[in-house]
């Protein structure tokens, strides 16, 4: 069987954090006339070509992106990586950054070439501590190579990279909260526009992107567009770093093209090995994203048209199967206390909202539950939508309304528990000692 190709994760466990060793697996090649003889305009449609799409969570053409950042405007432009990585189920960047930095700081001097940048930031989560040695350790070394710094390559570019250290909140993987924070103000979204693109950080036009984003660049000037194109499906290039966790045999940080069908990703001896169990529903991109059934999973891919088929996202590749034995009234019961207490409370809609589903749901989970409380949150799913500054509210509306329409049963079995269920709900009781 043929190898498959292994775009970001085909350095792991070979040593590449030195930089020697890097270099000799065929690291910072790019960083040569190869990128250098190519206009800004050609390495952004080259970008383009390759069909790469970023692998934050929203999937938005990397390319595309970066033709939006104006050029000639008198300010600097800033790159900004997103290495917060707070979406649970997801821990493909810390691994990434782990594992092989210099193939990050590679993607970034690319993307500072094609953006006319000299200056870019990685906001990594606080507490990632080995992320952080490793990075700052790699950035030395491209910096005594004069990989980075002054006049990369004898040629006029320039170019720095900071690692800063985020404080730990999930909203601050929003890119305007990102960029808030990274600011010194506290962690809150942006009402949009203007987009970072034309206004970021320092009102300056600024690129945010994600981890693995960045970490294609070097795959795809080494290689061609054409060929990470080749990898992917028809809307986009390339594989998919993802992180299995949950009810299989062996979970892990797993790359796969794109379009990899999910039940392989699950049982397949080279990814997750089996499930551990009766299969009983996959969350396919995080926990923001609607769960699937198992028959579902049987016909679905991991790709960007076949998830928004099924009514689901790919997200930012968490895939999190779990077995019969799990209660899905106890996963949204998690989910419910883990985004309202991510609120940043800008919002009414989340700020009361979330905490408003956050205690019917945990309500009926204490078997305190009415009937008309899922109709209630099938309809405050409804009202998170538009209606925010930001995607958080509907990350959880989404989930919520899933998982009531797919296992409604199990819903109404703890409804059915409370001896009052039939009078209505007064209002969703604050319960002492619950967590907030
Ligand atoms: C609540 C929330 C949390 C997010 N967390 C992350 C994160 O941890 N990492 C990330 O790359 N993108 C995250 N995003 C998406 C970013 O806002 C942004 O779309 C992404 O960093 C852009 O990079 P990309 O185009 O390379 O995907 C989050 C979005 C929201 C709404
Ligand atoms: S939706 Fe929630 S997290 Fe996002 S800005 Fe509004 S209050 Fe803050």
């Amino acid at each position: 069987m043929a190898e498959k190709i292994k775009v970001c994760t085909g350095n792991f466990g070979k040593g590449a954090q030195d930089i020697a060793v890097y270099k000799k697996l065929g690291g910072y090649a790019n960083i040569s006339s190869r990128l250098f003889d190519l206009s800004q305009f050609e390495v952004i449609d080259l970008v383009q070509r390759s069909g790469l799409r970023g692998r934050g969570g929203a999937g938005f053409p990397t390319g595309l992106k970066w033709s939006f950042v104006p050029r000639n405007t008198g300010k600097p432009v800033y790159i900004v990586v997103n290495a917060d990585e707070g979406e649970p189920g997801t821990f493909k960047d810390h691994f990434l950054m782990i594992e092989d930095p210099h193939r990050l700081i590679e993607g970034l001097i690319i993307a500072g070439w094609a953006l006319g940048s000299r200056t870019a930031y990685i906001y990594v989560r606080g507490e990632f501590l080995p992320c952080i040695e490793s990075l700052n350790k790699a950035i030395s070394q491209a910096y005594a190579e004069g990989l980075l710094g002054k006049n990369i390559g004898g040629t006029k570019f320039s170019f720095d990279i900071f690692v800063h250290r985020g404080a730990g909140a999930y909203i601050c993987g929003e890119e305007t909260a990102l960029i808030n924070s990274l600011e010194g103000q506290k962690g809150q979204p942006r009402l949009k526009p203007p987009f970072p693109a034309v206004s970021g950080a320092w009102k300056s036009p600024t690129c945010v992107n994600n981890v693995e984003t960045l970490m294609a660049l070097p795959w795809i000037f080494q290689n061609s567009p054409e060929a990470y194109a080749a990898l992917g499906t028809a809307s986009a290039g390339g594989t998919k770093v993802f992180c299995v966790s949950g009810d299989v045999k062996r979970t892990g940080v797993y790359e796969a093209p794109l379009g990899t069908p999910v039940m392989e990703l699950l049982t397949s001896s080279e990814y997750a090995c089996g499930i551990d169990g009766t299969l009983k529903g996959v969350i396919p991109g995080g926990s923001s994203c609607p769960v699937l059934l198992p028959e579902e999973c049987e016909k679905a891919t991991l790709d960007y048209e076949c998830m928004s088929c099924f009514k689901t996202m790919f997200g930012s590749g968490a895939v999190m199967p779990f077995n019969t034995t799990r209660d899905v009234v106890v996963l949204l019961n998690t989910l419910g206390n883990f985004y309202s207490h991510e609120s940043c409370g800008q919002c009414t809609p989340c700020r009361e909202g979330t905490g408003y589903a956050k205690r019917i749901i945990n309500s009926i989970l204490n078997g305190e539950g009415h009937d008309g409380d899922l109709e209630l949150l099938l309809s405050l799913s409804d009202q998170y939508n538009g209606t925010t500054i930001c995607p958080l509210a509907p990350a959880l509306g989404a989930p919520m309304t899933a998982f009531i329409k797919k296992y409604r049963s199990e819903f109404e079995a703890y409804i059915e528990k409370n001896p009052n269920h039939g009078s209505p709900r007064i209002c969703a009781t604050y319960r002492p000692g619950a967590f907030w």
